[in-house]
């Protein structure tokens, strides 16, 4: 492992760095953000700032497959109040409708605060001078200013991976200053959903301390999938074969349905299970030749609310199976753990409909890779209004999964649509997202970020010049 170079032009800061330890090796961790920010970070010959995951041993800056990573220790005690504690039990409930109720902690917020300055300290450790970084998700929204305010000679992108709430929710945050204010530092703030980017704006508006000063560029940037790896996937023989084997296992039935889903309570998963349910007790669908594979990826075990929804969805799953199996036939197939990308794809191909009845997703890209997968097949896909996939797959069954009738029907119609119209929907959506896969995302955002902020090396400034770059003392947030 070679020391890190210290000094990179373009660096991309997350959460998690783009790979996972596996005994004593990393590989690179699965995911589309990765396959489309590894290959800029490469390019560059930048650096990828990170946590090295839930307990691996704190670590010294290496290269990885032509980037230098550098990651960023959490203690214990830090991943449970800052992961946890503020990012997963405040601000994702808080950006997710208040599906649960957050809990304004302000242990929390102060370890928050503390992790969000430790990663725009290794930023300023890490970057060139005129860098270019780009700052991802709600778990790092204060970085934007604390960059800004010790490298003023830097240009700055903040890209937001989950929805951002209306004003009247976010208003509950009783930190909702420095949350706006902290991203403010930013060039470019992008978000998924123009509603989300205009959420923004008012909370700007309502909660900044001058919101009439210059701001930055805000704007929708809706992220996608790498489409060419997941057509390469689809297309090989060896995924087919797993794809075949899956419905065979199953006993090749007519229709099966698929759910794949972080193990999460905006998927609306409970929701439906129970509109399936109800399909087969109303004899809508036959338990003989109908099945519901739910794929649920372990995710924050951690947190009550999420050990509580794992008992739920095991406890549905249990009632539906119990309702209908016969011996050697089970209905609802449950797995609580991950898949590979390649049998990702198989399932996408083995399954006739995809069900997302999120009640609140920033994007959904399961969807998007639905879609692509089934390039040139039929399928039918049902998706969720409050997704932000809805804005561009016009063709999907579109429901309110809170409407557990809409659901149904929703899911009916998709059992019942007729080959020709599934293959024209499909097509129709692979066309649409294949347009605007990752790679051309990634390349929008920075375009945007380059243009918006054209330094100018000899002054330090930026040409439009809107944040007030004078460098400042900061004081130790620690
Ligand atoms: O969708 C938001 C997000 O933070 C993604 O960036 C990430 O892949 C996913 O949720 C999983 O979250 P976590 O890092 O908490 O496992």
């Amino acid at each position: 492992m070679a020391e890190t170079n210290p000094e990179h032009s373009f660096i991309v800061v997350a959460n998690r760095l783009p790979v996972d330890r596996c005994e004593d090796t990393w590989q690179t961790a699965p995911g589309g953000l990765v396959s489309a920010l590894a290959p800029i970070v490469k390019a560059e010959r930048g650096a990828w700032i990170g946590w090295a995951g839930a307990f691996v041993e704190a670590v010294a800056p290496f290269e990885f497959d032509q980037m230098s990573l550098v990651p960023v220790p959490l203690s214990h005690a830090e991943h449970r109040d800052y992961y946890e504690g503020f990012s997963n039990g405040v601000l994702w409930p808080l950006y997710h409708d208040l599906i649960v109720t957050p809990q304004y902690h302000r242990t929390w917020w102060r370890a928050y605060r503390a992790i969000n300055f430790r990663f725009a300290q290794a930023v300023v450790r890490t970057a060139a001078f005129g860098a270019t970084i780009w700052v991802h998700d709600y778990h790092l929204q204060l970085v934007p200013h604390m960059i800004r305010l010790l490298r003023p000679d830097v240009r700055i992108g903040f890209f937001n991976h989950i929805a951002f709430p209306p004003v009247e929710l976010f208003g509950q945050l009783p930190w909702r200053r420095e949350v706006v204010e902290g991203l403010l530092g930013a060039d470019v703030i992008g978000f998924q959903r123009s509603s989300d980017a205009e959420n923004f704006r008012a909370a700007v508006r309502k909660f900044a301390a001058d919101a009439d000063a210059p701001s930055p560029l805000i704007e929708a940037f809706p992220i996608s999938v790498d489409t060419e790896a997941i057509r390469q996937a689809a297309d090989s023989e060896s995924v087919a074969r797993t794809a075949t084997q899956i419905r065979r296992d199953l006993g090749d039935p007519d229709i099966l349905m698929l759910g794949i889903d972080r193990l999460d309570y905006t998927k609306g998963i409970p929701h439906r299970l129970r509109a399936f349910d109800e399909l087969l007790a109303d004899d809508l669908l036959s338990p003989k030749t109908t099945n519901f594979l739910q794929v649920a990826v372990p995710s924050r075990e951690g947190i009550a609310a999420y050990q509580d929804l794992r008992d739920e969805v095991e406890r549905l799953v249990g009632r539906i199976n119990g309702r209908f199996a016969t011996p050697g036939r089970g209905i609802v197939q449950y797995s609580h753990h991950s898949y590979s990308f390649e049998d990702t794809v198989a399932l996408y191909l083995a399954a006739d409909v995809l069900v997302v009845s999120s009640l609140r997703d920033g994007m959904n890209l399961v969807a998007k890779e639905f879609v692509t997968a089934r390039r040139n097949r039929a399928g039918a896909l049902v998706l969720s209004e409050f997704a932000g996939a809805v804005d561009e797959l016009e063709q999907a069954i579109v429901v309110n999964p809170h409407d557990i009738s809409e659901l149904k029907n929703g899911m009916h119609q998709a059992a019942c649509l007729d080959d020709t119209q599934a293959r024209e929907r499909i097509a129709a959506m692979t066309a649409t997202v294949e347009d605007h896969d990752v790679h051309r995302w990634a390349h929008r955002f920075l375009a945007t970020l380059r243009a918006a902020s054209p330094l100018d090396l000899a002054m330090g400034k930026t040409a439009t010049d809107h944040h007030d770059r004078t460098p400042q003392k900061m004081t130790s947030c620690e």
